[in-house]
């Protein structure tokens, strides 16, 4: 890393004009359940991710304590500060308050939901349109490659200095790339296309991701990275390098938050070269040309927000230019990638088994009704629109739902 880092000048930066992520807006939040109404199989699945888990735990664990405490924050209010909340939780308004629901949920990834939810399943409109609608109002939909890629670099590089700096907290996910932390246990491609149905019908296992799409993803993941890494660095403030030229560590070891920020740059950089002894990208030669031409040194933070969003553009480019079945030659890349699974991930599924096996007994469930979830019912994505059968039961449970939640006190 060394070698890195001797390359490098970086010193202090000027402000700058890109937005960090805001918190979600809680009034428009309608929460996990909403979905769960027919996206059970996405919910369960979820409920065993660390994004849910966290819920739980982050709170309680000695390092959100110490960060709290050297930035003065009471450890209790952690899920109601934006500058923690904007990555880490989930605010519904309840009895006439924003409060923390849930840690990263559906809507931290696919939008609040209030607007476009009863419009991205409309079986009058065709799908085009449905995905188009729903987008206008908010919804980041999976077919949108660029946005959806677009939140994990939002929340998994860490844009704001002191929380690094002064507070020890990662300046990034270590190792981030966004096809295997897709494919461990976030996945959640439950749904499928039939021929001669209005909408996409859920399955019961998960769907292999095609492989154009699996390309795809990894290739405008990495120039996301690139372009969120860089505004990062952007936004430094502190000094990176001591009075005798030295960098400068953390107490926590690591360098500073700028230099983290750095190094990964240059990591990344060698990553789109890689790709490039494969497969012919224009916007991936751009952004190294963009690079190339950079000095992260002093003053130069508008220079270098500029560039990040050139980088950024290239990537929406890239997305709308490709399909992914261009580029077959990077298959060898994609297969030395390994599903990404938290550390705590399998006791957490542990926990749930035992907690739904606990349910399940106290309920004291009828045979009937266990054998007819163990043959399992696919159909819950058929009511939609009125008019289907059994659609006033549902609009009578998303009109509690709605109740319950955000419009109370509205
Ligand atoms: C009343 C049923 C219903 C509810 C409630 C619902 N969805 Fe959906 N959802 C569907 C259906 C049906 C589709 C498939 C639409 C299609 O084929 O165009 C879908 C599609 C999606 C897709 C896009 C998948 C794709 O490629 O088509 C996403 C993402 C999604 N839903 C997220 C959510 C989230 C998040 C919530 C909760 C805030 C939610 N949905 C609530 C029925 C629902
Ligand atoms: C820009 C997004 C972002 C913000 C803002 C943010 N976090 Fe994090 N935080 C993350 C991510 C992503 C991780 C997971 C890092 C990883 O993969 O190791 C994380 C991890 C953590 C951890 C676990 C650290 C470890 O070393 O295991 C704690 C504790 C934590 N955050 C507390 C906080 C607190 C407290 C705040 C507010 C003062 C906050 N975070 C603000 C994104 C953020
Ligand atoms: C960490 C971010 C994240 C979270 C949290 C998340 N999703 Fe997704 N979701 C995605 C991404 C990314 C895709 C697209 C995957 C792909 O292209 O293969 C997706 C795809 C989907 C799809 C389409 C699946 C398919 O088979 O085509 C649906 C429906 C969906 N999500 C609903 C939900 C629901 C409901 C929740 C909450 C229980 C949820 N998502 C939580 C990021 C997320
Ligand atoms: C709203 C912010 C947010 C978004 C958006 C988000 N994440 Fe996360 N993610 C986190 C935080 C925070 C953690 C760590 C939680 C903890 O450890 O308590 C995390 C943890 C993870 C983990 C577990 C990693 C480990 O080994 O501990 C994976 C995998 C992951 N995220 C993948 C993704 C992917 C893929 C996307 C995009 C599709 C995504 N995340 C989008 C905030 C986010």
């Amino acid at each position: 890393m060394r070698f890195f880092l001797t390359a490098m000048v970086i010193t202090a930066f000027t402000p700058c004009m890109f937005a960090q992520r805001p918190p979600m807006k809680p009034v428009d939040v309608i929460g996990v359940d909403s979905c769960a109404e027919c996206h059970d199989e996405m919910v369960d699945s979820w409920r065993s991710s660390v994004h849910a888990e966290s819920f739980r735990t982050l709170v309680l664990s000695a390092k959100a304590k110490e960060m709290a405490k050297k930035l003065d924050i009471a450890p209790s209010e952690i899920p109601m500060k934006a500058s923690c909340v904007r990555c880490h939780f989930t605010q519904e308004y309840l009895a006439s308050m924003p409060q923390p629901t849930e840690a990263v949920s559906c809507e931290s990834c696919h939008g609040e939901g209030f607007d476009w939810i009863d419009q991205h399943y409309k079986k009058s409109i065709s799908r085009s349109e449905r995905i188009e609608r729903a987008g206008e109002l908010g919804m980041i939909h999976p077919g949108d490659t660029f946005k959806v890629t677009q939140t994990c670099y939002e929340c998994h590089v860490i844009d704001d200095e002191q929380l690094v700096n002064l507070a020890g907290h990662p300046a990034m996910s270590e190792d981030f790339e966004i096809l295997s932390w897709y494919s461990g246990e976030v996945a959640h491609n439950y749904l499928v296309q039939e021929s001669g149905r209005a909408t996409k019908r859920h399955s019961e296992t998960l769907q292999p991701v095609p492989q154009e799409r699996r390309r795809m993803l990894y290739l405008t993941g990495k120039l996301q990275h690139v372009a969120f890494t860089l505004r990062a660095i952007a936004r430094a403030k502190d000094p990176p390098v001591d009075r005798e030229g030295r960098f400068i560590e953390l107490p926590d070891g690591n360098y500073t938050y700028a230099v983290q920020h750095a190094v990964q740059l240059r990591r990344l950089e060698l990553d789109l070269k890689k790709v490039l002894h494969q497969v012919t990208i224009p916007q991936y030669t751009k952004t190294i040309a963009i690079l190339r031409g950079l000095n992260l040194k002093t003053g130069n933070g508008r220079e270098m927000e500029l560039a990040a969003m050139q980088i950024g553009q290239q990537a929406q480019v890239f997305t709308e230019k490709y399909s992914g079945g261009e580029f077959g030659e990077i298959d060898p890349l994609l297969a030395e990638l390994r599903p990404r699974y938290s550390e705590h991930y399998a006791a957490i599924v542990k926990a749930l088994e035992i907690r739904k096996l606990a349910e399940s007994q106290s309920s004291g469930a009828s045979d009937e009704e266990a054998g007819a979830e163990q043959a399992g019912t696919t159909d819950r994505v058929e009511y939609v629109d009125g008019g289907d059968e059994g659609s006033s039961e549902i609009e009578e449970r998303m009109e509690e739902a709605t109740i319950d939640g955000a419009r109370v006190g509205q």
